[in-house]
């Protein structure tokens, strides 16, 4: 080995740690930006961090704009969108022209024909044995067992998101049967 004149020493010193420092600043800001994404995909905006959502399909098979949603659908409408495991879900119209947060299973609890609303009778009436639920799908005349099942309606980045439903069924103050 060669001696290094004390001299050099210190200015060499001195540059192997700015030599490590803009190593590390190297390596560490590409993993810092990879994060994000990372961690986006595994607990997409709106989850809660809980289950994963699903963003409402129309009819054709596109994205739910909320906004353009509200321009087409006026207070009260209840219209089939594709949501969960792509059930039929109901997105919900307020009178105040807000989207409700919760999307409504159109599925019948009793043998699982989807069910029509009726706007004239407020009502969803199922055509198969003629149960029926109120505008927010609790069961209101059976044969079915139960009300109609909830799923979270959510925006994000514009678009209508559905998130699974497992807290407490509002209508009737019990557990989610279907969670
Ligand atoms: Fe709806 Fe039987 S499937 S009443």
């Amino acid at each position: 080995a060669t001696s290094v004149p004390a001299d050099d020493r210190v200015p060499d010193m001195e540059k192997r740690k700015l030599l490590n420092l803009l190593l590390l600043g190297a390596l560490s800001l590409p993993t810092g930006w990879m994060l994000v994404p990372y961690g986006s995909f595994f607990a997409p905006p709106g989850s809660g961090g809980g289950g994963g959502g699903t963003v409402a399909k129309d009819a054709f098979g596109n994205d739910v704009i909320a906004d353009q949603w509200l321009k087409d659908h006026g207070p009260g409408d209840r219209t089939l969108t594709q949501g969960l495991k792509g059930d039929p879900t109901y997105l919900v119209v307020e009178k105040d022209r807000t989207l409700a947060t919760y999307g409504i299973n159109a599925v019948c609890t009793h043998l699982g024909c989807v069910v029509p609303w009726n706007t004239a009778e407020n009502k969803f009436l199922c055509p198969c044995h003629g149960s029926q639920y109120n505008d927010q799908g609790r069961v209101v005349r059976g044969p079915a067992p139960l009300s109609l099942a909830l799923a979270h309606c959510d925006i994000d980045d514009g678009k209508v998101l559905f998130v699974p439903w497992t807290e407490t069924d509002f209508r009737t103050g019990d557990a989610p049967w279907w969670a």
